[in-house]
């Protein structure tokens, strides 16, 4: 399953809107994006607010405009960052795709420098608090 996501083309996405990313405060750019069922890929920056509580990761963007767009059934995330080491999603995040899709959705992350993380969302977010125990 794993072999027939279009990795590079998800990598390209994440680094297209990464540019797009609204980063005064980090100057922290980073970009998402998401492979849903039906072959279409949404991608989305990190967005600050000067406020800084009110920042929203790139995977959390990623993920709202999927559900804008009327997408479903994600099947795949990228993400890219410009860190040493890839930088793997923030808690916030991963309960957020969690919403969507299950233990088994792969996330690979990329640094600029070659660098990739590879993980599941299970192994990512273990004990995932789901509409289930609703
Ligand atoms: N950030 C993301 O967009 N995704 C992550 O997984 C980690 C952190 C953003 C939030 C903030 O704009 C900046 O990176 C520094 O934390």
């Amino acid at each position: 399953m794993a072999d027939e996501i279009p990795w590079e083309r998800l990598f390209e996405e994440a680094l297209r809107v990464r540019q797009r990313a609204h980063v005064p405060y980090s100057r922290f750019p980073v970009g998402a994006a998401v492979l849903y069922a039906d072959g279409s890929v949404v991608a989305g920056c990190n967005v600050e607010n000067a406020t800084y509580g009110l920042t929203v990761c790139a995977e959390r963007n990623a993920f709202a405009a999927g559900v804008a767009q009327g997408k479903e059934k994600p099947l795949a995330v990228a993400v890219v960052v410009d860190t040493p080491e890839p930088c793997p999603p923030c808690g916030m995040c991963r309960q957020v795709m969690a919403e969507f899709a299950g233990p088994d959705i792969p996330v690979r992350s990329r640094t600029l420098n070659g660098g990739e993380a590879r993980y599941s969302l299970g192994e990512l977010l273990p004990h995932a608090f789901t509409r289930a125990f609703l």
